[in-house]
């Protein structure tokens, strides 16, 4: 029994030394100490030994069990140094490397082409002014010659907070604020945010983005406006655009037109986009109503004025050839970052 001790301790101390992972270690001890193990084993069978030999032999196990014991927790602490070096040098970081790279943010192409019309109309000496998207019913309507029930509301599909107070519906409430609040000569442009009641589809949405503008002065004319826009036109979508008068009504204008442009797809040939006819409506437009002057405090006998209204939205959908305007809102990087 003594050999087979010594027999196990060279085995073991030798297996210890050999063992590359903690995990081994732990296999090493279960299969020699372990309730089942080699030396466990040893010490039951001592019972067979003749009493004088079983202090001896007991001592002599328990000296083994400690040396195993020992060589183990020196090996373990050892395994434990050398795998964390391992792991530290896995893990290492190299800051010189260059990092991952974070593309650079882009604007939405409803910005990019609202910044577009905004430079265009600043060129020409307009001055960007912004109003209140929660808006007195008396902006909204009644200062633009739409009273209460006036048909002109139905038409506008509004979000009402209370009696008073609506969303804005269009952004001419701002030249209404402007006009009450400011003397001729008056040259602005009032691009933001307008809800409407309308379900989403291709071409419409609840909330979107339009663009005012109000000229107000000495014998300004149909033809000043007309000008305007034609030169808006050539800048917005390049030489050989034009603008086309249908007459219209709006309360606020009188006269009134609906804008159409020369069809930028098909530079005026007929095709798919503009139904062949050429054209492509874009905007509403008309000689401020000289009621609405007077409402506001503008002496209309002395002043004349015109103003036009529209979509931003519509204006990127045409400038970038987008077939719907989903495409705007649902805000797929994958989408958004072809425009820049
Ligand atoms: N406010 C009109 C609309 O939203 C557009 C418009 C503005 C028409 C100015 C004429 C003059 O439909």
């Amino acid at each position: 029994m003594e050999n087979k001790l010594r027999e196990i301790q060279l085995r073991v101390m030798q297996s210890i030394e050999e063992a590359r992972q903690s995990a081994n270690l732990e296999q090493i001890r279960v299969s020699i100490l372990g309730k089942k193990g080699e030396l466990t084993g040893l010490l039951r069978g001592m019972g067979k030994l003749p009493p004088e030999e079983r202090p001896k032999m007991g001592q002599l196990v328990n000296d083994v069990r400690a040396a195993i014991e020992e060589k183990l927790e020196a090996r373990a602490a050892e395994l434990k140094e050398k795998e964390k070096a391992a792991r530290l040098e896995s893990e290492a970081i190299d800051v010189t490397l260059p990092g991952p790279e974070r593309g650079a943010g882009s604007l939405h192409p409803m910005n990019i082409a609202l910044q577009k019309m905004i430079e265009i109309f600043v060129g020409m000496g307009y001055e960007a002014v912004e109003g209140p998207e929660v808006e007195f019913d008396h902006y909204n309507f009644e200062l633009l010659n739409i009273p209460k029930n006036h048909p002109a509301r139905d038409a506008q599909d509004t979000f009402y907070v209370d009696d008073n107070i609506v969303l804005r519906t269009h952004t001419s409430p701002v030249q209404a604020r402007i006009m009450t609040t400011r003397k001729p000569p008056i040259r602005v442009i009032c691009p933001g945010r307008v809800y409407r009641a309308d379900e989403a589809d291709a071409t419409h949405s609840p909330v979107f983005h339009q663009m005012e503008g109000l000229v107000i002065d000495e014998n300004i004319t149909m033809g000043d406006l007309k000008g305007t826009l034609d030169e808006f036109a050539r800048q917005m979508f390049g030489e050989g655009i034009r603008t086309r008068f249908r007459p219209s009504f709006f309360p606020f204008t009188e006269p009134s037109a609906e804008v159409d442009l020369t069809c930028a797809n098909c530079r005026g040939e007929g095709c798919r986009m503009c139904k062949g006819t050429g054209w492509i409506e874009v905007l509403g437009a008309g000689m401020v109503n000289p009621r609405v002057l007077e409402m506001c405090g503008i002496d209309s006998t002395k002043y004349s004025g015109f103003a036009f209204g529209m979509g931003v939205e519509r204006m990127a959908l045409l400038k970038y050839n987008i077939p719907n305007l989903r495409y705007l809102y649902e805000n797929d990087l994958r989408f958004l970052t072809q425009y820049r």
